[in-house]
């Protein structure tokens, strides 16, 4: 078993505290994504589970061992950073093998099994014998990611692993580690600020912001259920439209009133608890569909269109609805031009009102089953 568990643990560099007592439990072969806005703390807390960083205070366990103390080399981890960190004057191969006789009782032969195996699955066996420089970006990496294989440890760490390389790259990369862990499930902590790499990656996500975890769940129920405005706008690309509103009980129906608009809240169970509040409403681009679309009966708004953003798969409507702007994802081939009003509705089943304070949800309009996972724990 190498489950890993962070209970409490804490950062401090001197007068900056990057992590700030996080608790979170990686289970045994599962493919665990940390993602964040840049200075977050997502390496600080990777470089903490690797050994490479001091725990400040707090609990760090590996497969139910307490590893604070426990030095990188013993820990069974593997770790592939961003910058590939090969070594210029080795071949591939002698890279790939660096450190392991020293550090294992394998012989020369098993090592280069493992080499072969490892290179196999990377397909760079034909690029074995160049050195770093003779390399491309993508085949560097493979390489890196190869070097963490051979070790076959019991858990990987990845920091930003395919930053480096071109988009078209990245998406072969993101699918190739999609299908190295299908075929290996070992237990892995994947770092990026990329929220589509989090998204496809990810058996589940863990949303991090300055230093302290904002929520632990499967990519589906934090992109439906975010936990607080902070997530609602960092997962979803563009993001969750969001404004002001007042939550208010008009005619024995609870409505979201805005200066320039108001939208009927579907009812259900705590909708009477923030009547009265203030809130952020949030709604997602694609949970906005032209009036056409729309069955008669459907409450519609009528918004101006300020920039037209074709995106191939889609087109990203800019508009002005009150004095808010809004970002309405329609169908690519539409004629819709800048100037021109068009009549919009909401998805009934996908709003969302958070705290205006602290940003927590207060409010999904279709309630969620089951909480997989409470922001902490299991
Ligand atoms: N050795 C250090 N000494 C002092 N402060 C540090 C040190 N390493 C990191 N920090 C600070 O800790 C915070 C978290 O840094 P960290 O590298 O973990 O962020 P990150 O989420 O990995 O960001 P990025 O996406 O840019 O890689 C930042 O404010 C950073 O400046
Ligand atoms: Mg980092």
């Amino acid at each position: 078993m190498s489950e890993i568990q962070l209970q409490q643990l804490v950062k401090k560099y001197d007068d900056v505290t990057a992590v700030k007592g996080i608790d979170l439990n990686v289970r045994d072969g599962e493919f665990l994504v940390l993602v964040g806005p840049s200075g977050c703390g997502k390496s600080t807390t990777l470089r903490m589970v690797a050994g490479l960083e001091d725990v400040t205070d707090g609990t760090l366990q590996i497969g139910g061992n307490v590893v604070n103390d426990v030095a990188p080399k013993e820990r069974s981890i593997a770790m592939v950073f961003q910058n590939y960190a090969l070594y210029p004057h080795m071949t591939a191969a002698q890279n790939m093998k660096f450190g392991m006789k020293s550090a294992s009782d394998f012989s020369s032969a098993e090592i280069d099994e493992r080499v072969e195996n490892a290179a196999e699955t990377l397909s760079v066996t034909d690029l074995l014998d160049r050195k770093p420089k003779e390399l491309s970006g993508g085949e560097r990496q493979r390489v890196a990611i190869g070097r963490a294989l051979v070790r076959e440890p019991e858990v990987f760490l990845l920091d930003e692993p395919l930053s480096n390389l071109d988009a078209k790259l990245r998406v072969q990369m993101r699918a190739e580690l999609l299908k190295l862990h299908q075929d290996l499930s070992t237990t892995t902590i994947y770092v990026t600020h990329d929220q589509t790499e989090a998204m496809t990656l990810g058996d589940r996500v863990a949303v991090m912001d300055d230093g302290v975890l904002q929520q632990v769940a499967p990519p589906q129920e934090l992109y439906d259920y975010p936990a607080n405005r902070f997530v609602a706008g960092f997962i979803g690309e563009p993001s969750m439209n969001v404004f002001p509103v007042t939550v208010r009980r008009q005619n024995g129906q609870c409505v979201a009133e805005h200066s320039g608009f108001t939208i009927t809240l579907p009812e259900r169970e705590g909708l009477d608890d923030i009547a009265g509040v203030e809130a952020d409403f949030g709604v997602r681009p694609e949970d906005i569909t032209l009036a056409e679309n729309l069955s008669a009966a459907t409450e519609t708004f009528k918004a101006e269109v300020t920039v037209r953003e074709p995106l191939g798969e889609l087109l990203l409507l800019h508009c002005r609805l009150g004095d808010e702007e809004l970002q309405v994802k329609v169908e690519p081939r539409s004629q819709i031009q800048p100037g021109d009003k068009i009549e919009v509705g909401f998805n009934k089943e996908r709003l969302h009102l958070f705290d205006m304070t602290d940003g927590d949800a207060l409010y999904h309009s279709t309630p969620q089953e089951t909480t997989s996972d409470p922001i902490t724990a299991e």
